[in-house]
């Protein structure tokens, strides 16, 4: 699973003077089904989330309020993303380390999982997650 698999998709969006509607389908609009839903709100400033990879879990990460930045890790290959609009979403396909930064106050960031919690997805530790990637 390399950094290149990880992409920004366009989402669906609904022009209407009286307010924008953008929707998103499981195994449609993004490559998984839908199986749990997660938000970060409240987030003071010079926050930082993520630091981990998760084995077998794909997401989508919408900032739905505010921007945030998150920065994607494969093992060989990083990159910084910034994401500010709610119809664009990052998807992160499985083996990738991420870590979010640079909240602006009031954001919201929504995270689309393919799979239920389970701490047993993730690496919490770097060189653990780093040792995984060249044994694949
Ligand atoms: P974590 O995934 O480490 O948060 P982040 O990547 O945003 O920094 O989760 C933080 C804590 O919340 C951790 O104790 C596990 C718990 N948690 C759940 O119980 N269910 C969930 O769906 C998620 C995402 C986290």
């Amino acid at each position: 699973m390399c950094i290149d698999r990880c992409r920004i998709i366009d989402l669906p969006k609904i022009q209407d003077p009286r307010g924008n509607l953008t929707f998103i389908e499981g195994g449609n609009h993004i490559p998984f089904d839908i199986k749990r839903v997660y938000y970060l709100y409240d987030v003071p400033g010079g926050s930082e989330r993520g630091g981990h990879a998760h084995k077998g879990l794909h997401q989508l990460i919408v900032a739905m309020s505010g921007s945030f930045d998150v920065v994607l890790n494969d093992g060989s290959n990083t990159k910084r993303i910034h994401l500010c609009r709610s119809y664009y979403g990052l998807y992160v396909c499985p083996m990738i380390w991420r870590e979010l930064d640079n909240f602006s106050s009031g954001s919201v960031c929504m995270v689309l999982a393919s799979n239920q919690y389970d701490e047993g997805d993730y690496y919490r530790d770097f060189s653990e997650f780093m040792q995984a990637r060249r044994l694949r």
